[in-house]
């Protein structure tokens, strides 16, 4: 499929889900091909962000809220200057997500990384479930704090049942079919 519309433009890739979904896994096997296809890209990482820019900020609704809209805020910025950006972050609340939606408008795409809360805390990569489950960490996603279905997210990735490796083919198939990667022959491969 031709379409050179949007092939200059910037976007945000908006990963939100629990936890352990994969959020972190498959934005960084993005990250590497678009670095490869389209030359820049910058990662707005939960985790991180809370060590500088939200740094402070905890998990109540408002401080989750404040921290998803500031993310929202620089990925907008990024974005509107032609910039790939790849966020990923809980990003628990429907209203917060819709409202960065709004402000970065039609080049946002948020991908759902639906992941069953069982299989996050079976992996428990960093030994926070158990925490959660214990009652040590309160206010946990998923386990003692809600998370908001995305009512209409551009792309799910069903973690427990693919590969990192072919959720992140599917991220890469939907940017091109959206007219912002050209398709490449071989995946992988630069497209040039
Ligand atoms: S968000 O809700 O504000 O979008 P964010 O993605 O930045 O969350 O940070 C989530 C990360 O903080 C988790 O991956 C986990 O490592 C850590 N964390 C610590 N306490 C909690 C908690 N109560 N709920 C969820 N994540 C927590």
């Amino acid at each position: 499929m031709e379409n050179g519309t949007k092939l200059d433009r910037g976007f945000t890739l908006w990963f939100t889900g629990l936890s352990g979904a994969g959020k972190t896994t498959v934005a960084e096997i993005v990250e590497h091909e678009l670095r490869d296809r389209a030359g820049t890209v910058e990662v707005l990482d939960g985790d991180i962000v809370r060590t500088n820019l939200s740094k402070g900020l905890g998990f109540s609704r408002e401080d989750r809220d404040t921290n998803v809209l500031r993310i929202g805020f620089v990925a907008n910025l990024l974005t509107r200057n032609g910039v790939p950006v790849i966020v990923s972050a809980i990003s628990p609340y429907k209203e917060a997500r819709d409202q960065v939606r709004r402000d970065i408008g039609e080049d946002f795409i948020e991908i759902f990384v639906d992941c069953p809360v069982e299989v996050c805390a079976e992996r428990d990569v960093k030994g926070l479930y158990a925490k959660a489950y214990s009652g040590e960490i309160p206010e946990f996603t998923g386990v003692s704090d809600p998370y908001d279905l995305p009512a209409a997210p551009e792309l799910t990735l069903r973690t427990n049942e693919e590969e990192p490796a072919d959720s992140a083919r599917r991220v890469i198939a939907k940017l091109e079919e959206l007219g912002y990667l050209e398709p490449a022959k071989e995946y992988g491969r630069r497209a040039s």
